[in-house]
């Protein structure tokens, strides 16, 4: 099956009230996973790479290794950039086959992040392609992005409504306690925010952070509006175990395929559940 956008995965998902995993990659083995597991899911899926990822494998690489694992596949599978922070970076994803961008304005003033953002759309649009934009700050560390969490910003509603209109975005990313990488205690969600937010913009809304969010909250999101739902820690989690209970099984191993492939087997049984949650299982 072909590339499909963001736009059309979202737009089904709010037919149906569920939402799609968007799962982050770096290299062979983790795509290998995401879209093994959505295939036996038969789940939608949102393949993305952050600006980290593709300093580390390469934009070639990495468009090269999920065309090569979307061609023998048959669900919908939509490559897509995590927290861009430029014009030119997003394009050039486009240009070599993401099918989406996120351009990240959220350090910016609403206007300028209107602005910047708007420029984005324009051009993605033109081209067919979709885009995700990011109000308020989500906390934590994500590869090069790190808002301190005190500074991290929720996002306003009335300044939503504005920033989904005049920057003609497909998708918005909101802060409503989630933050990137591990928790501490238990993350609290500010429920009350994301159901007034997603009364007044009439787009899907996208949940940063969800790695160690506890599904009770997941569902609620989804109630509310949530249609897409980021997961990077826990897969960077799930990889590191595997990798390590086999180096410290046996010690004496040395084949790459045997240290890494049992971490794959990890990954992917994470990614299946985070697709039942998220309620996308046999939805493709
Ligand atoms: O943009 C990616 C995500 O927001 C991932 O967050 O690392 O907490 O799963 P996470
Ligand atoms: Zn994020």
């Amino acid at each position: 099956m072909p590339f499909v956008t963001l736009r059309e995965v979202l737009a089904d998902a709010e037919r149906g009230s569920y939402a799609v995993g968007a799962f982050n990659t770096n290299n062979m083995e983790i795509v290998q996973a995401i879209v093994e597991a959505a295939e036996e899911e038969r789940a939608p899926v949102i393949l993305q790479a952050s600006q980290g990822a593709l300093k580390y494998a390469g934009i070639r690489y990495i468009t090269a290794i999920v065309a090569a694992a979307v061609e023998s596949s048959s669900i919908p599978v939509v490559l897509h950039l995590d927290h861009g922070t430029s014009f030119e970076q997003t394009m050039l994803c486009l240009k070599h086959g993401f099918t989406s961008v996120m351009f990240d304005g959220s350090k910016y003033s609403l206007d300028e992040n209107i602005a910047a953002t708007r420029k984005v759309v324009d051009v993605a649009h033109a081209m067919g392609f979709s885009v995700e934009g990011e109000l308020g700050k989500i906390g934590g560390t994500e590869d090069d992005i790190s808002v301190d969490e005190r500074d991290a910003l929720f996002t306003d509603p009335g300044e939503a409504e504005r920033f989904v209109r005049e920057s003609g975005v497909d998708a918005l990313a909101v802060a409503i306690g989630t933050a990137h990488g591990t928790y501490k205690g238990e993350p609290k969600l500010d429920f009350n925010r994301l159901d007034t937010i997603n009364k007044i913009v009439d787009i899907p809304i996208v949940l940063h952070g969800a790695s160690g969010v506890p599904a009770d909250s997941v569902r609620r999101a989804i109630e509310l509006g949530v249609r897409k739902i980021n997961i990077d820690t826990e897969l960077r989690l799930a990889f590191t175990r595997g990798v390590q209970q086999v180096v410290q099984n046996n010690p004496g191993e040395y084949d790459p395929r045997k240290i890494i492939g049992p971490a794959k087997e990890e990954m992917k049984a994470i990614i299946k559940g985070k697709m039942r949650l998220f309620g996308c299982s046999g939805k493709a």
